[in-house]
């Protein structure tokens, strides 16, 4: 008796919305296999070509599900097979998909017993040891689908789910690699009130464009002026990269996560793939390889 889940990738951070805004991408996604046996803890075998850990402590799917077996410990075990649909350190969400969907597919192994917060709150261990640091900013739109605000994390997490428009996602993801841990670092520890004020301001318009698909107030909100200035460095092409899509009629868009991957939204399927040409061009003048994805929310 097995589940299997499809856990999507997730774009973080949404531009203006950083550690607090998630969205669901209709793909990629990894792929979960899940059964329960009766050997104590968690078993893992992955399907894919990454040669990510299979200890379950070193896994951030292990270690999602062994904080939801720590819960049920009447659960006895799991035995997991992983098929990463999502290539690792893109930033697109990969460790947080995996995490998500190992304790989604114990859920229904286990009769539904936990409310999709509580999903997070393990998922969000896993998560943990990816980034060293704890944000539900992947894992809660893999969890909830479409738009994701994560208004608190301590005490108590407290997310809002908001249904999404149609939106078309371009993402160029350059061979570079950016560690969340180490593009943590970079942030400011203080902020300017005046810009913290724009700040807020976009986060906003964001939720307010998104609940009337109002696209004109979702291009002008997206702006980061707080940690995309900080982690810009860090990514080479990135402001030409903007200029490029907004110029091939995107919406608006910024880093993905920590990074490296540059998403932007745009309206529709045709101007998605002209953005996604566009930004590949800026890597492929660089010199730097690249993967494009163009896909739905
Ligand atoms: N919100 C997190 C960050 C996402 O920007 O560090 C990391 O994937």
């Amino acid at each position: 008796d097995s589940v299997l889940v499809h856990a999507p990738a997730t774009l973080s951070n949404l531009g203006c919305g950083f550690d607090v805004f998630g969205l669901a991408l209709a793909a990629p996604y990894d792929t979960i296999r899940l059964r329960r046996t009766g050997a104590p803890g968690v078993r893992i075998r992955h399907l894919d070509a990454y040669n990510l850990p299979t200890d379950p402590a070193r896994n951030v799917a292990g270690v999602a599900l062994l904080a939801l077996l720590a819960a049920v410990p009447e659960a006895v075990g799991f035995e997991m097979e992983i098929t990463k649909g999502i290539k690792p350190g893109s930033g697109v969400g990969s460790s947080a998909a995996s995490a998500a969907g190992a304790v989604v597919a114990a859920n229904a192994l286990l009769g539904n017993r936990f409310s999709q917060l509580e999903l997070v709150e393990f998922a969000m261990a896993g998560e943990a040891l990816a980034s060293g640091a704890r944000h539900a900013d992947n894992v809660a739109p893999a969890i909830f689908g479409g738009f994701t605000v994560v208004r608190a994390l301590e005490p108590a997490t407290d997310i809002v789910a908001l249904p999404a428009p149609t939106l078309w996602v371009a993402v160029v993801h350059p061979q570079i690699e950016i560690k969340t841990k180490d593009a943590r670092q970079v942030l400011p520890a203080a902020v300017p009130l005046g810009l913290a004020v724009r700040q807020w301001a976009n986060v906003a318009g964001l939720v307010a464009g998104f609940l009337t698909a109002d696209y004109g107030l979702i291009s002008r909100s997206l702006d980061d002026y707080i940690v995309e200035p900080a982690r810009a460095p860090l990514i080479p092409g990135l402001a030409e990269a903007r200029r490029r899509a907004l110029a091939a009629g995107a919406l608006g868009g910024g880093i993905s996560g920590s990074g490296p991957s540059i998403f932007m939204l745009n309206r529709d399927e045709p101007t998605a793939h002209a953005v996604a040409a566009a930004l590949g061009s800026v890597f492929a003048e660089l010199g730097i390889e690249f993967n494009l994805y163009v896909g739905t929310v």
